[in-house]
């Protein structure tokens, strides 16, 4: 049994995500956990939402309302859908707690003490027509690096690279539109992230298993150019972490707050905070995840995101920890996705185009959704969401080949034995036959699920149902009941068994479908760690019910409903 710490990339406040920053960090976050769980570790997960920023100023400016009182709606908005989403997070907390405002002053007074902050008296883009200065997203402009033309200050979405605000080509106030920009000077904190250049190219160095994806985003920043460089971490803004140096004022900087990129990955430390503190236990219990001087060297810290995250969690945090000269534990494995894209585009929140978590969960249960993101993951490249693709799915993986299974096992069982698994005959060759082939899909798939393959684990539990569906063929209980009822009661009782193990297997993806399946076998889950005895585990005799239909089939119609519904007009 090991200690996984799991944290997903903390969501923006402001708004409903969409389907693809699900299925980028919080979905395949959660697939992990549920497994390693499964599996008997002690697993941590926690999640958050991003509070500061310019993100959440703008949306509690168009929404109306005071910033503090927007997120903390916001905050129930998604914490309601990532548990209509089945999201098992241990705590999902909020960067704006008190918790992660005591921790990141406490990490910038220690930087500070390090010699790795320096003051810097900057320019920085004020707005005539807005009368304020326009840091990060509050402005837009043409990437000086891929020439994309709707790159925020402080990040290129298209080619990733961290942008100041100064470095766009043609800027423009996000606010306002105006172009009647200057330059003012302003004075700011920054990391000195080029004196741990060494440190954070060896420790990259070292992570030869990490997907490609990662490294060579880190490389990229790492070596590129004039290679890493140092990032201002304070803002010009009223809503965030005020500027301190731990628990002292910091002269010369008040009235400014962190920058949204430092505070909001200290979160991660700061919600395991949140969730002893929630619980009323003492901070070894979050400690002990968290700090190497207190137990957390056996941990094995991984990290879910996107590709545009990346660059932050491979060099900004991991300087931020190294800086700080604090026994903190970095991360140990970094699994990044890369884009999913909606039928012939992008996601669009501003334009409403693709699936919301809302609406997602209005049309379909989460199953459907979670079966069809997860095994269509984004991971060596870009994938697509098409309802077509998603219908196909959904009627083909989960109600032919899975749910078909279940209901005609179950109904026939009813019809010819009753509700209660059937006694007599025994276990022949074609079970033998059987449990060999499952046991050595079922070790592939456990396989790429501790690889965090999510996709391959996809395909290998896709095909486990398909072994079951044909031995049910195959053996044609129905058949042999009018020749021989005993073997028949075999069949049909290893059949039941096999609803049980499936539900244990699939629960990490499909995690309402397979307590139902649990359900219904009136058994508890168990990984089966020995499928020969998991094919045994329901006895002669042991009562069942047949389930609600466990999914359903996506008509054409719908599809096409619900084509148009989400083309683009929220
Ligand atoms: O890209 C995003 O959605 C960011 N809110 C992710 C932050 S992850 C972190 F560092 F906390
Ligand atoms: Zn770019």
């Amino acid at each position: 049994m090991a200690r996984i710490l799991i944290t997903s990339a903390i969501p923006y406040i402001n708004g409903i995500k969409h389907l693809g920053n699900l299925v980028g960090s919080q979905l395949p976050a959660d697939l992990y956990a549920r497994y390693c769980r499964a599996r008997g570790h002690e697993v941590l997960f926690l999640c958050a939402t991003d509070e500061h920023g310019t993100p959440a100023e703008l949306a509690a400016a168009k929404a109306g309302k005071p910033v503090a009182e927007y997120c903390a709606e916001m905050w129930e908005v998604q914490k309601g859908l990532s548990d209509g989403f089945r999201l098992s997070f241990d705590k999902f907390g909020r960067s704006s707690s008190p918790q992660n405002h005591a921790l990141t002053q406490h990490f910038a007074g220690r930087l500070a003490e390090a010699g790795l902050i320096e003051e810097r008296t900057e320019r920085q883009v004020y707005s005539n027509a807005d009368g304020r200065f326009l840091p990060d997203r509050y402005i837009e402009g043409t990437c000086p690096n891929c020439g994309y033309e709707r790159a925020r200050g402080d990040q290129c979405e298209n080619c990733t690279k961290q942008l100041d605000p100064t470095d766009l080509i043609e800027p423009r106030s996000a606010i306002s539109g105006s172009t009647d920009l200057e330059v003012r000077e302003t004075k700011h904190l920054y990391l000195k992230q080029r004196s741990l250049r060494g440190e954070l190219s060896a420790w990259i160095d070292g992570k030869a298993d990490w997907p490609v994806l990662t490294t060579s985003i880190a490389r990229k920043w790492l070596n590129d150019g004039d290679g890493l460089q140092d990032r201002g971490i304070t803002r010009d803004l009223d809503w965030g972490i005020p500027v301190r140096k731990g628990t002292e004022p910091w002269p010369g900087m008040e009235g400014k707050v962190f920058y949204v990129w430092f505070d909001a990955p200290i979160e991660y430390i700061a919600c395991a905070k949140e969730w002893s503190d929630a619980n009323g236990e003492p901070d070894a219990a979050w400690e002990r995840w968290w700090r190497t001087d207190k137990g957390a060297d056996d941990v094995r810290y991984v990290q879910f995101m996107g590709k545009d995250n990346v660059p932050f969690h491979t060099l900004s945090f991991p300087a931020t920890i190294i800086g700080s000269g604090e026994p903190w534990k970095l991360v140990d494995y970094i699994k990044s996705f890369n884009y999913l894209n909606y039928d012939g585009g992008q996601f669009s929140t501003s334009q409403g185009r693709g699936v919301f978590m809302d609406q997602a969960l209005e049309v379909l249960p989460a199953d459907y959704w979670r079966w069809w993101l997860l095994s269509h993951a984004p991971e060596s490249s870009d994938s697509e969401f098409t309802w077509e693709n998603f219908q196909a799915s959904a009627n083909k993986d989960l109600a032919d080949v899975l749910g078909n299974f279940v209901s005609r096992v179950t109904k026939f069982c009813r019809s010819k034995f009753g509700e209660a698994v059937p006694e007599g005959g025994a276990y022949d060759a074609p079970e033998a036959a059987v449990i060999a082939a499952l046991e050595e899909r079922l070790e592939s798939y456990q396989r790429h699920m501790e690889a965090i393959e999510v996709r391959k684990a996809a395909t290998e539990l896709r095909a486990i149902w398909v072994i079951g569906n044909e031995y049910l063929q195959e053996a044609a209980p129905w058949a042999v009941f009018k020749t021989d009822p005993a073997r028949a009661a075999a069949i049909v009782r290893f059949s039941l068994n096999l609803i049980r193990f499936y539900a244990a297997i699939s629960a990490p993806f499909i995690p309402d479908a397979a307590a139902a399946m649990l359900e219904a076998m009136g058994s508890e889950a168990g990984w089966p760690e020995d499928v020969n005895a998991a094919l045994e585990a329901l006895p002669e005799g042991h009562g069942f019910t047949v389930p609600e239909n466990l999914f359903r089939k996506i008509s054409d119609e719908e599809r096409a409903d619900w084509a148009a519904r989400f083309a683009g007009t929220r």
